[in-house]
């Protein structure tokens, strides 16, 4: 797999077309482990993919904006919130945009959650400013993302180094001044690898809040 399937939206678009369901329908840990407590406002969840995250929010009260550039994600997303019901599906809005290039409005969200959206050196440092700019005074920065642990693993990542991030990637561009690193780890889970042994994986996972 190339640098740049990995990023292209027919890629992705292609992912999801070609199965009912690509990922499993349950929130991420992490952001179970690290959101559960907070209280609900506004959210956004950049790279939401099939809307399980956005949803388990909307389901706690959260007012969500899920953003994707792949549309049978969000379609697919859109159903299942549908689904639970009006007021579910009323508190989550999807939209199609590329997050390369889209900017979130900026300060405006309570909580900005980023689940395995990974972009090479170079675009990864502006795409974590933006998110960080979205986040309003007092709210919460969560990314979560596949630890470069991984790739002593013998576990199905895509082959490309240049893509996985450690939480004190993330951290490096917040000003200390304006932030509270809450967590920056590297998280192990629990596994499958390749031959379909139990393995531990790494979840890089930065919490950090916006100093009100
Ligand atoms: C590994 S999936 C993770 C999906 C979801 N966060 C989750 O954890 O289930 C990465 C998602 O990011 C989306 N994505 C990747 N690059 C993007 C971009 N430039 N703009 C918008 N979405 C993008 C993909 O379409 C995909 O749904």
């Amino acid at each position: 797999m190339g640098i740049q399937e990995v990023f292209c939206s027919e890629y992705w678009e292609a992912r999801y077309s070609a199965a009912d369901r690509v990922w499993s329908g349950r929130p991420n840990r992490q952001l179970v482990a690290e959101a559960a407590d907070l209280r609900p406002g506004e959210a956004l969840d950049a790279g939401c993919g099939e809307g399980a995250d956005a949803i388990w929010l909307a389901e706690r009260g959260w007012r969500v904006t899920a953003v994707d550039f792949a549309a049978a994600a969000l379609r697919r997303g859109e159903r299942q919130a549908e689904s639970l019901g009006a007021e579910i599906a009323g508190r989550i809005r999807w939209r199609q945009e590329d997050l390369t290039v889209w900017t979130p409005p900026e300060r405006r969200f309570d909580l900005v959650n980023a689940e395995y959206v990974h972009f090479p050196p170079g675009r990864r440092e502006p795409f974590f400013r933006s998110l960080a700019a979205a986040v309003a005074p007092g709210g919460t920065l969560l990314v979560v993302g596949h630890h470069p642990a991984d790739l002593e693993a013998n576990l199905s990542r895509p082959p490309v180094p240049e893509l996985f991030f450690t939480a004190e990637d993330v951290a490096a561009v917040l000003d200390p001044a304006e932030w509270e690193i809450e967590v920056a780890a590297a998280r192990p889970v629990p596994a499958t690898d390749r031959d379909g042994r139990p393995a531990t994986a790494y979840d890089a996972v930065l919490r950090a809040r916006r100093r009100a």
